[in-house]
């Protein structure tokens, strides 16, 4: 949800900025904009829609100063526009800041400033923050010390309820940018003679590898020449720097058309570096990262998977895993009921929480809520570094690279893999598992990334199934059992990035009700690689048939000849991780289908890469 970039240095603040900005497009387009130090004084630019609109502003390249900020808007509080995009100014015209968050008691604010003779411009939240700073910095009596500055702005987030990651400017202190953040992320990147800050990693990892991760309620003054970290009293402390391995040409298009076409691409490589050396053949499941004993593991009751949207679906696959090798009850909550339907939870329960970017609002405040009643929580994670990462007692990284298309492709695959690892590795604490199953089970998940290449192969024939039904309303997935996980996967990434209404059943379930829909030419997608299942999925499949379905099975059985419209074939697998094959051929539809409408694939409407809003 919204992207910040601040930057620092020598160079003209206004190409780090739009470059940054691009990188952060996924975080919303609704708007975006700029503001550089310019002459002593603030110079912003903004407007309605793409980063492509800022860059067009007469006058932006004009800009020469060597301090500035940006954001890339995705919409709470005000409509998407240009008044509403940021930064936003004070009336003094003194503070600009950029904010990414929810300032939640922003009516209550903005009626004590208004009260105080200040006045807004547009209807957002923001805008009550560079009016703060003002009011706080406007009646601190003391000199012009570049500690007045900072404590209006400490005393000014003290008044702010919600989430935050702010970075103000001002040409009082023309040369420091001064960052906070609350909930919301924000890093800063060193360089040489210049400071970069970004909402992610990817946004600046073409200009450093070296970064800070600013904590909750930390502040930082930053130079071009060094930065100062300060503690929510604005004591001085050092802190740690942090050097990121990932590959700045990781986070560009590769010569790919789209960033989800190279990232669905990139899954046998995403898989073999998620296994890594977690596992050998004949050799007992590792992770460096974690030490769960047999003694708290045989006294965990009840295990928890906890997440959104797509990693909630991967959370489904684990379910089977874990409970199926180690015996204990997994139960898969949606992030944003769990934290408000008081869940069952005490010291022998294990929360796992499961998040790509490791920023989702609703997840980390699940995971806050378990700690408080005693829970040992354990984070898997994509980003390093990320608030969940940081504030669960353990936290294992799936290793898919960085991953900017909104659809998420890798990123699920990895984490069904990992946490089937995971899986194994308790199994193995536990001995709940025959270990020759195990094994078994470890040579399959190593054969992955050949297979994935394998199912990649059916790229042509997707792309023509796509052709053929890419103009329809509507469209089901039905499976059964881990099948029926990966329909819903399927359903979501339809629905996400092609517009096209979807539903996914447990194939069992449609004649319950949901096959009052299927009619005459209706497309009907079924996952049929569970061999138990076979011939019940079948039966499921021929009853929409019956009524006139079209229907498109993807599968890893010989199934009988049978009179389905098309048939994608895959290699067979565990039935416990073969989502991370089958859903491959969802993804690669869903994709075509969005690139034959005409539509945005890496940036679909109304949506961002990073929630971190509730
Ligand atoms: C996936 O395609 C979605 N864009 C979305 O459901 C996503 O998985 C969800 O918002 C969770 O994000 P996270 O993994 O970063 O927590």
């Amino acid at each position: 949800m919204c992207g910040i970039v601040g930057y620092i240095g020598t160079q003209k603040a206004k190409e780090v900025l739009i470059n940054g900005l691009l990188s952060l497009e996924y975080r919303g387009y609704d708007s975006a904009g700029i503001a550089v130090l310019e002459n002593n004084k603030i110079e912003v630019m903004k407007e309605k829609g793409r980063v492509s609109n800022l860059e067009n502003i007469p006058g932006i390249n004009n800009l020469s100063g060597t301090v500035g900020i940006a954001h890339k808007r995705w919409a709470t509080h005000g409509r998407p526009s240009k008044e509403n995009a940021h930064p936003h100014m004070d009336n003094s015209k003194n503070f600009a800041v950029v904010h990414n968050g929810i300032i939640e008691n922003y009516s209550e604010l903005r009626e004590f400033l208004t009260n105080n003779g200040y006045h807004f411009l547009s209807q957002t939240d923001t805008e009550v923050v560079p009016n703060l700073i003002h009011y706080y910095f406007n009646n601190d009596k003391s000199d012009n010390t570049l500690n007045k500055f900072l404590r209006a702005v400490k005393n000014a987030v003290s008044d702010l309820k919600g989430s935050y990651a702010l970075e103000i400017i001002t040409p009082l202190y023309p040369e420091t940018l001064v960052v906070v953040r609350k909930d919301s992320p924000l890093v800063i990147g060193k360089g040489h003679n210049e400071n970069f800050v970004a909402s992610d990693i990817p946004a600046i990892l073409r200009y450093t590898k070296d970064f800070y991760l600013l904590d909750d309620n930390e502040f930082a003054v930053i130079y071009k020449d060094k930065i100062n970290f300060y503690d929510v009293n604005l004591n001085i402390h050092n802190k740690e720097i942090k050097n990121i391995e990932w590959d700045a040409s990781s986070s560009e298009k590769d010569g790919y058309e789209d960033y989800m076409l190279k990232e669905i691409f990139e899954q046998p490589t995403a898989i073999r570096e998620t296994i890594g050396s977690r596992f050998r053949l004949g050799e007992k499941c590792s992770f460096d990262d974690i030490d769960i004993s047999a003694d708290y593991l045989k006294n965990v009751h009840k295990i928890y998977i906890v997440a959104c949207g797509t990693a909630m679906h991967a959370g489904l696959v684990g379910k089977n895993v874990i409970e199926k090798l180690c015996r204990i009850p997994v139960e898969v909550d949606i992030a944003s009921e769990y934290r408000y339907r008081n869940p069952i939870i005490d010291e022998n329960t294990l929360c796992i929480f499961v998040s790509q970017s490791g920023e989702t609002a609703d997840t980390l405040a699940a995971l806050r809520l378990s700690k408080s009643h005693g829970a040992r929580t354990l984070a898997i994670s994509n980003v390093i570094g990320s608030s969940i990462t940081r504030e669960a007692d353990y936290t294992i990284y799936t290793h898919a690279g960085p991953e900017i298309a909104v659809a998420s492709t890798k990123a699920y695959t990895s984490q069904v893999c990992l946490i089937a690892i995971l899986g194994m590795y308790f199994a193995e604490i536990l001995g709940s598992y025959p270990q020759e199953k195990i094994e078994k089970l470890k040579a399959d998940i190593l054969d992955l990334p050949s297979k994935i290449e394998a199912v990649l192969e059916n790229n042509e024939k997707i792309k023509e199934f796509a052709d053929k039904v890419y103009t329809e309303k509507d469209m089901f997935f039905l499976g059964r059992g881990t099948d029926y996980n990966v329909a819903l996967e399927g359903s979501l990434k339809l629905k996400e990035i092609s517009y096209i209404h979807s539903e996914a059943y447990a194939a069992g379930e449609l004649k319950h009700g949901p096959i009052a829909l299927i009619e005459n030419g209706v497309t009907v997608i079924g996952i049929i690689t569970n061999k138990d299942l076979v011939e019940k999925s079948i039966s499921n499949i021929q009853e929409v048939i019956t009524r006139g379905a079209k229907t498109l099975i993807i599968t890893n059985q010989v199934l009988p000849n049978n009179n389905f419209n098309h048939v994608i074939n895959i290699p067979e697998t565990s039935e416990l991780v073969s989502p991370i094959l089958s859903v491959i051929p969802l993804q690669l539809l869903s994709y075509y289908i969005s690139k034959n409408k005409g539509l945005d694939v890496d940036k679909p409407r109304n949506l961002a890469k990073s929630v971190t809003v509730e």
